[in-house]
């Protein structure tokens, strides 16, 4: 089982008998001068992967932030060479928005990242605050 930062998991009888295997998550960062949007992670550990849980772990937490929260514009970062996290992001619909600048993600600094925007209202990146600079 995949630990959600959404309020989709099981009971607490239901998750004695789960193992949990990695973390999925939507966070909006707070920093000032942040991305407007909250931007999805994702880790499992190496015997998991190549397996399917992440990309259905994060489709589900995709799903329950836009049905029950109205979250429609998800952003998401990774290492450029981060090959499976780029496949990831494909793989649930991200668009590839390249190399950016992005502040909020490690405390108040910047960080030079690959970004990735899933906009259901169709807005670019830009308009959550993520520019070339
Ligand atoms: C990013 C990360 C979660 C991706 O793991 P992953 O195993 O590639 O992703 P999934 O668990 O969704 O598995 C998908 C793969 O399983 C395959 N697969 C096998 N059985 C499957 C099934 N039943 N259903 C779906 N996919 C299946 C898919 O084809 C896909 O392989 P491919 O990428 O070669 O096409 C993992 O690499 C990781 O934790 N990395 C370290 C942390 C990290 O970098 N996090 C990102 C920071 S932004």
């Amino acid at each position: 089982m995949l630990n959600s930062g959404s309020n989709v998991d099981r009971n607490e009888e239901e998750n004695a008998q789960c193992e949990f295997i990695g973390n999925v998550g939507l966070r909006l960062r707070q920093p000032r001068g942040s991305p407007s949007a909250p931007d999805l992670s994702f880790a499992v550990p190496r015997p998991f992967w190549g397996k399917g849980y992440a990309t259905e772990a994060a489709n589900a937490v995709l799903d329950f932030y836009e049905k029950e929260k109205g979250v429609v514009d998800v952003l998401g970062y990774c290492q450029p060479k981060n090959e499976n996290s780029k496949k990831m992001f494909r793989r649930l619909g991200f668009v590839d928005a390249g190399i950016r600048n992005v502040k909020g993600i490690k405390g108040e600094g910047t960080l030079e990242v690959y970004a990735w925007v899933r906009s259901r209202t169709g807005k670019r990146i830009e308009a959550f605050g993520i520019g070339r600079e």
